[in-house]
């Protein structure tokens, strides 16, 4: 029996890894200033810990330790690797929320951080939770090798940044106005970088710590980027007919604001054969990575990814 036969093997796995990853963040957003940290103010980290914690599939934590698991590496050096992607994942979510981008009042079944708090505490909290993950991933206790931090850094900060999610981001809003519907190049390359790269970074970030061969590491990369595409599809598809309950966000908003998605261009059925082909892909970037057993669990990750309700 593998993790891909056995979704209840995969979803404990997902479960034990997010308790840890729960762990990680709550010591990372402790009341107590670091070295170099003059004081934390309490309404700045308590907006910050009301957008991390309590909440949250913790998926791109959960890729990078299973990443790195699967070439041998474990211990806090991952967690902690997963732990700074899912701040600044976080981040991404504090912002996009904001009345200026998605306007949304609902996330992880709780008020958004603007809402609890207000909209210039929220701005703050993004921008500490986005500053506090490139401290974690770049403090020592991440990696020994101060080569491999940097170059976790300088990955992170690709996959976030102008030519990733930030830039995403800005393609995603000037799509709402835009004269013309974009075509499916244009949908696909602004998914991947509004979703799509930090997914793969994720999955990278595993195959760094874990010293894979060139050739897996590209495999993985692969992987990473078929396994993000098909998850923005997969939330599209859930905001056309997912359950607000379930989801803990709001539904139909994305046709309220004229996002552009390969739901609003191809509909739902082409969506969904869409999000199972690029399924299907990750799986086989997995079989060419040449990590054997070791692989199953990001095999079965790919397939959680099409068939989740939240
Ligand atoms: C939601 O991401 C935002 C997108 C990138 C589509 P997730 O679905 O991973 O959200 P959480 O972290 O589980 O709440
Ligand atoms: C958000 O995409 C992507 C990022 C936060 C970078 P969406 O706007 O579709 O995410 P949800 O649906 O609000 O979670
Ligand atoms: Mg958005
Ligand atoms: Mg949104
Ligand atoms: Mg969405």
């Amino acid at each position: 029996m593998t993790y891909e036969t056995d979704s209840s093997a995969f979803l404990a796995r997902l479960k034990q890894v997010g308790g840890e990853v729960e762990g990680m963040l709550e010591s990372l957003l402790a009341a107590a200033p670091l070295p170099g940290e003059i004081a934390r103010p309490a309404r700045l980290l308590d907006a910050m810990r009301h957008g991390v914690l309590a909440g949250g599939k913790r998926l791109r934590p959960f890729l990078v330790v299973e990443t790195a698991r699967a070439l041998g590496q474990t211990g806090e050096g991952p967690l902690r690797a997963g732990a700074a992607i899912e701040l600044l994942h976080c981040y991404s979510l504090i912002h996009d929320d904001l009345p200026a981008m998605d306007d949304d009042d609902l996330r992880r079944g709780r008020p958004t951080v603007h809402k609890a708090f207000d909209e210039a505490t929220a701005i703050l909290a993004g921008d500490a939770l986005l500053t506090l993950a490139f401290d974690v991933m770049g403090d020592l206790p991440t990696h020994p090798d101060g080569a491999i931090r940097a170059a976790l850094c300088v990955g992170l900060a690709r996959a976030s940044g102008v030519g990733g999610m930030a830039g995403g981001q800005m393609l995603d809003l000037a799509a709402e106005s835009a004269p013309a519907p974009l075509d499916a190049h244009a949908i696909e390359r602004l998914q991947a970088m509004k979703t799509g790269a930090l997914l793969r970074f994720s999955i990278d970030a595993g195959a760094i710590i874990g010293h894979a061969t060139p050739h897996a590491r590209a495999s993985l990369s692969r992987c990473g980027g078929a396994l993000g595409a098909a998850f923005q599809i997969a939330d599209d598809i859930l905001d056309a007919e997912g359950d607000e309950a379930k989801l803990g966000k709001r539904a139909g908003k994305d046709a309220a604001r004229n996002k552009a998605t390969y739901v609003s261009a191809f509909g739902l059925d082409q969506a969904k054969v869409a999000r199972d082909r690029l399924v299907a892909q990750a799986e086989a970037a997995v079989d060419e990575a040449g990590l054997g057993e070791s692989g199953d669990i990001l095999r079965a990750a790919a397939l959680f990814i099409a068939a989740r309700t939240n």
